[in-house]
């Protein structure tokens, strides 16, 4: 069947299955945007060539505030959880200022303070899944249990306090199911950050919250309010995203033997290799919540115009593959020379501030497990891994290793 046609789409049109991204989209990256009926909300136009992702991502002309009067449009209802005071859902001066004051306390030199720290949680992590032996299950055992762990330190939560705390962030960013409990999880979250923030106001702390709370810029600081939006889109943002990106990384690896080889030989180089897997990896099933709407008529690629007030869907994981960005775009090679940056993290004003953490959890680990598991495989066969489609994220449920 092809997908592309001069018709609204229902969106999603293609199913995810594992890694993979539905090839049709090549054909579909042969024009521009093409329009689509989003499950919720209004139409959308999707974009999914590299060159139009990234001007959705970086030109002032586009909008992550939802024009008055208008329901977001999304594939998931729960999609549109983006509060006023989380850095997503703000546009500049508002945006450009927080992003200044904050920059110093996610810069990648602070954020490598934290390489002891979490080298010692990976150690800890991988000891377990010696303890278990061949067999271990790689995403309960380390996915599951590393990037919680790495936010409750930086946000300095007890650590017998994180199962609770990993419950409420599970639940409430369920995008599917009723509605209760993710709101009753989301109210406990609230709470708790407020009390966290509350704690750091009445005596100096020294982790990643307090200098959030301390941060400057010229005599400028946080409101109360946006301490609180940018503390509830760290916990939003920082670990289930980093407890996927692990899991299909390690499934990547293995599912590309020749990959793995050529990083246990020195014939790749670690840090260019988890760039291109970022690249390579969609990170997010389809109806990724990153829409932007055009703020006046702004023209794509094909000659497509967007109108104002119009939303528009980047599809970056299809972007991210896009062979006139990345020739044999859908192949995962360690050598490329020059790549442009890949738009797994987003690009421009949104860039992910998280970045630089999630970066270091995933070198720390990956190096690790070269170095303590060069004879690492999959303990059974990748086809017998299964793919919850539900959520945002794609990830598998189980990853079982043996080595
Ligand atoms: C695998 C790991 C991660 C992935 C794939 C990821 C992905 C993204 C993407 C695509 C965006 C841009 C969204 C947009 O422009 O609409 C973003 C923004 C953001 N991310 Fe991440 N992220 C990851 C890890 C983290 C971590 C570890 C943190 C924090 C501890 C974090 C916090 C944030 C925040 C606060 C934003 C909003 C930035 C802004 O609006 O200025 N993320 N992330």
């Amino acid at each position: 069947m092809s997908v592309v046609s001069d018709q609204v789409l229902q969106y999603p049109f293609v199913h995810d299955d594992g890694l993979e991204v539905d090839r049709r989209y090549a054909e579909m990256q042969t024009r521009g945007p093409v329009r689509v009926q989003m499950a919720y909300g209004g139409p959308a136009w999707l974009a999914t060539r590299y060159a139009d992702v990234r001007t959705i991502y970086s030109d002032r002309r586009f909008s992550r505030v939802l024009p008055a009067g208008t329901e977001a449009s999304n594939a998931f209802r729960g999609a549109s959880l983006v509060e006023p005071t989380f850095p997503l859902g703000m546009d500049p001066p508002q945006h450009t200022r927080l992003r200044r004051i904050t920059a110093p306390v996610f810069s990648p030199r602070q954020i490598r303070t934290l390489t002891d720290d979490v080298q010692a949680l990976v150690d800890e992590r991988l000891d377990e899944m010696v303890e278990q032996g061949p067999g271990a299950d790689f995403h309960t055992v380390v996915s599951w249990e590393l990037p919680i762990a790495v936010l409750v330190g930086i946000l300095g939560i007890p650590r017998p306090e994180a199962p609770m705390f990993r419950e409420w962030v599970r639940t409430s960013s369920e995008p599917i199911g009723p509605a209760e409990p993710r709101l009753e999880a989301y109210g406990h979250m609230r709470a708790y950050v407020a009390s966290l923030i509350a704690l750091r106001r009445a005596e100096h702390h020294d982790d990643l919250l307090g200098l959030l709370v301390d941060a400057r810029d010229e005599g400028d600081r946080l409101t109360e309010e946006e301490l609180f939006g940018l503390t509830l889109s760290l916990v939003a943002g920082g670990f289930h995203t980093t407890t996927m990106q692990l899991s299909n990384t390690v499934v990547a690896l293995m599912t590309h033997r020749e990959r793995w080889q050529e990083l246990l030989d020195g014939r790749a180089e670690l840090g260019p290799a988890l760039e291109e897997l970022w690249r390579w990896i969609p990170s997010f099933h389809y109806g990724s919540p990153m829409t932007r709407w055009a703020r006046e008529d702004v023209e794509l690629s094909g000659g497509v115009v967007v109108r104002a007030g119009e939303a528009v869907l980047p599809e970056q994981a299809v972007a991210n593959r896009d062979e006139a960005a990345f020739p044999n775009g859908w192949e995962i090679d360690f050598h490329r020379v020059d790549p442009p940056p890949h738009l797994a993290l987003g690009f421009g004003e949104h860039l992910c501030m998280g970045l630089h953490l999630a970066k270091l959890q995933l070198e720390l680990t990956v190096r690790t497990l070269l170095r303590r598991f060069p004879t690492l495989e999959l303990a059974v066969p990748a086809d017998q891994i299964s793919w919850p489609v539900h959520g945002f994220l794609r990830s598998p449920d189980a990853v079982p290793l043996t080595w």
